[in-house]
């Protein structure tokens, strides 16, 4: 997907040298790609704005798209779950995601439920200076990608997780922020699909052993 009159990206909308506040203040403006036409609105961040690790999703949810804020719907819960089982808190961490509106299509024969789509590669791209500029800002010493959407974000290339997941990997000089390391980690929604099933323990105990070892890698930084 070519650069497109509707698809122009976010830098016009980024205020240079803003803060978090700022930032996510300014993110309601964004016209950047045309995801924002059939989103609730803008879905920014959370968590302190000095923390030391951040963790970055694909995109808000239909929860998030309604209440405005990243992972407070059933990928949030489990990361809470996740977070807390590795000794971490989720306030304690920055939360935010590659793409900052909701891509969905409705299914009008479901009672208009909206269904998820991924975002594509030209959405994430559109999207990049919001997470470039609150990187900046926040300045994390670890930044954990949960999935491949955010892992592309962050890496700045396509990635494999099966083949990444769990190590330090180095600060990516054509990422999002080439300040820090990064951990790429599976996305807390591919967990939701185990639920009740084999496989969930394993999934949910990699998962925490991936926080773990951003959140070692963070301290020892
Ligand atoms: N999934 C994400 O990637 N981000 C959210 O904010 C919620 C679910
Ligand atoms: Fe802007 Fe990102 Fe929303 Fe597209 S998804 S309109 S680039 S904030």
């Amino acid at each position: 997907m070519p650069r497109s009159p509707d698809r122009p990206g976010a830098e016009r909308w980024v205020p240079e040298g803003a803060d978090i506040d700022a930032l996510a203040q300014a993110a309601h403006a964004c016209r950047g790609c045309e995801l924002w036409h059939d989103a609730t609105q803008v879905v920014f961040s959370a968590g302190p704005p000095d923390a030391e690790l951040a963790l970055v999703g694909e995109q808000p949810g239909d929860r998030e798209d309604r209440e405005g804020e990243p992972f407070v719907g059933p990928a949030g819960r489990v990361l809470d779950d996740a977070l807390e089982a590795a000794r971490l808190t989720a306030g304690s961490v920055y939360l935010t995601n590659a793409v900052k509106h909701f891509r969905h299509v409705e299914l009008p024969e479901r009672g208009k439920r909206r269904l998820h789509k991924t975002p594509a590669v030209a959405h994430v791209r559109a999207c990049l200076p919001w997470l470039e500029a609150e990187l900046a800002a926040v300045r994390p010493r670890v930044v954990v990608a949960l999935g491949s959407t955010a892992a592309r974000a962050v890496l700045g290339a396509p990635a494999r997780v099966g083949e990444l997941r769990g190590r330090v990997l180095d600060a990516p000089e054509r990422g999002a922020f080439p300040g820090a390391p990064v951990v790429v980690t599976t996305h807390p929604s591919a967990l939701l699909r185990l639920r009740d099933r084999s496989g969930w323990d394993d999934a949910f105990d990699a998962l925490v052993a991936d926080l773990g070892t951003a959140a070692r890698a963070a301290r020892a930084a």
